[in-house]
């Protein structure tokens, strides 16, 4: 089957991210690898999933789990060769599968030979890649990302005796982009993997590229000047691939990613997410109203991107002390479920594996505006290791079945990259793809039939408007999403009590709502006030259609 032509395909489509290494171990060394995860294809296709998002994969000391790059052009040998990745490639496309990967464009490892050569001495031909000082006070108000970690974002180096810059780790020194050399080297970069056949990228750290003094150094027009540059490339040389940016910003800023369409087709909504968690926290829609309203409209080719989580920690960033104070409370009661400013945790565990808020949780997902992305395991309700350090505990195989580790390898479990999971609530012998196949109620074949229905009604969810709905029961979160004569109604209790909601429907008297998972029938809506009860963190998608006079 071809890849569709629509230059606009990711509006339609479900992304799901994950890393080679967790997936699927083909050779048995206890690590997962691009054959591995070539066999598993099938398992992605069948869940409706239309492209993968890759975290790295490329040459690295992996200090930062491949975040730290040590070689652009080189995959680590454990995931496979050029090769692997190639049919890999090959194999999902003939699946009508698009594969994007990770482009760490800010920064290197301190491995990377152009590091190496450039802390050699103050004259080396590479010194000017990266951002030197004498001193350590440049940019103070360039916040500390790795809190908990860094104390500076400048490290010594005390070869050739200067502070080199970081964002990240120290271990892992930013390129500077006012060098031309870095810039043109990284659009080789961008054209060496596109040319493979990728379809894109998901850009990590998007706001960080060049630094300005009496700026925080980040979202800066260069930045913005550069990510044009490249859209510039991918319009002429690659049409149809993608840019999506990592920028943990505000909406304003956020915003100004997707440019006037000729910078990034999509980009993360950081502002949203955590505002889903904090609505269910507070039991209050206001949290998730307020920041969708100041994300809208964006350019009608443009995207966000919504999900739930993701590989790192669940930011915080971007809320008040006093939510964050709430948050930690709801869903990090242990100190070690934090990290820097969020938690570390993954989405069943964190709302104590309840499944109508997991459930509810995902008609979020599939109902607000933006492409879903699903991160691995989480269809599955798989579970997390807060004992693991960093953001590990969110990385353990993927649970394939009840076999040894999971079905995920066959090495000797010591062997693997991290355990995987046994805490008795999410033991891997129940929560793994076999077992939750088999099952007709699982969270697995759940979340699958929801991404269908997704995707029967791509038309509205993916190109509709938005439009909140007006009420007295704050608890109760109700919006319309429209394109042309479809309407669908999305309902959500945030609380964990039963509730019930008056809506004014009159504009669409006649209409019927259909719930759009079942097809059960609600009744003719009319000029007078329209009464839904709904139980403990219930939601409904209603699907608003003429009358045909049956009954249910
Ligand atoms: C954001 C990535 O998501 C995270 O995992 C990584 O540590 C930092 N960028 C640094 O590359």
């Amino acid at each position: 089957m071809p890849l569709s032509s629509d230059p606009i395909w990711y509006r339609d489509a479900v992304f799901y991210e994950l890393h080679v290494k967790s997936f699927y171990d083909s050779d048995g060394d206890g690590i997962g690898d691009f054959r591995g995860l070539t066999m598993k294809l099938e398992y992605l296709k069948d869940l409706g999933v239309d492209c993968i998002w890759l975290l790295p994969f490329y040459q690295s000391p992996l200090k930062d789990d491949g975040y730290d790059i040590s070689d652009y052009y080189g995959i680590l040998p454990q995931y496979g060769t050029i090769d692997d990745f190639k049919e890999f490639i090959r194999a999902a496309h003939s699946k009508n599968i698009r594969v994007i990967a990770d482009l760490v464009l800010n920064h290197v490892s301190d491995q990377h030979p152009w590091f190496k050569e450039a802390k050699s001495s103050k004259e080396s031909s590479k010194r000017g890649w990266f951002v030197w000082s004498d001193d350590d006070q440049g940019y103070p108000a360039a916040p500390i990302i790795f809190r908990d970690v860094e104390i500076s974002n400048w490290a010594w180096e005390p070869v050739s005796r200067q502070y080199y810059w970081h964002r990240f780790y120290s271990h892992q020194p930013d390129l500077n982009y006012d060098n031309p050399e870095v810039r043109e080297e990284m659009k080789r970069v961008v054209r060496y993997w596109l040319s493979m056949g990728l379809d894109g990228f998901r850009c990590d750290a998007a706001p960080y590229l060049f630094e300005r003094e009496g700026t925080n150094c980040e979202n800066l027009d260069e930045t913005h000047a550069y990510f044009k540059e490249l859209r510039n490339i991918i319009d002429r040389e690659f049409p149809g691939a993608i840019l999506l940016a990592e920028a943990n910003e505000w909406p304003n800023e956020a915003k100004r990613y997707f440019g006037n369409e000729d910078e990034f087709h999509m980009v993360f909504n950081f502002p949203l997410m955590p505002r889903i968690y904090l609505g269910l926290a507070s039991e209050s829609s206001a949290p998730i109203i307020n920041i969708v309203d100041q994300t809208l409209p964006i350019p009608k080719t443009c995207d966000w991107g919504i999900f739930l989580r993701n590989h790192d920690e669940l930011t915080l960033a971007l809320v008040t002390d006093e939510e964050r104070d709430i948050m930690f409370q709801a869903y990090a009661g242990n100190p070690k479920m934090r990290l820097n400013l969020g938690i570390r945790r993954r989405l069943a565990p964190m709302v104590d594996n309840d499944r109508p808020t997991i459930e509810l949780l995902h008609g979020l997902l599939f109902s607000l505006p933006g492409t879903p992305i699903l991160y691995y395991g989480d269809e599955l309700g798989m579970g997390d290791n807060i004992f693991l350090g960093d953001r590990n505990g969110v990385r353990t195989p993927m649970q394939w079945s009840y076999d040894r580790n999971a079905g995920f390898s066959r090495a000797d479990s010591e062997q693997l990259y991290l355990p995987v999971v046994i805490n008795p609530n999410f033991h891997y012998e129940n929560i793994n793809v076999e077992s939750e196949s088999r099952l007709p109620t699982s969270l697995l074949n759940w979340v699958k039939k929801m991404i269908r229905v997704r995707k029967k009604f791509s038309d509205v969810f993916g190109h509709g408007s938005m439009e909140f709905l007006e009420h007295r029961n704050k608890k109760v979160l109700a919006y319309m999403r429209r394109l042309e004569n479809s309407g669908m109604l999305c309902i959500f209790n945030l609380s964990r009590k039963p509730t019930y909601v008056e809506l004014d429907l009159s504009r669409f008297r006649g209409l019927r709502p259909i719930e759009a998972i079942t097809d059960a029938k609600f009744p003719q809506i009319s000029d007078r006030p329209y009464f839904f009860t709904l139980p403990p963190r219930a939601f409904f998608w209603f699907n608003l259609k003429l009358d045909d006079g049956e009954e249910d």
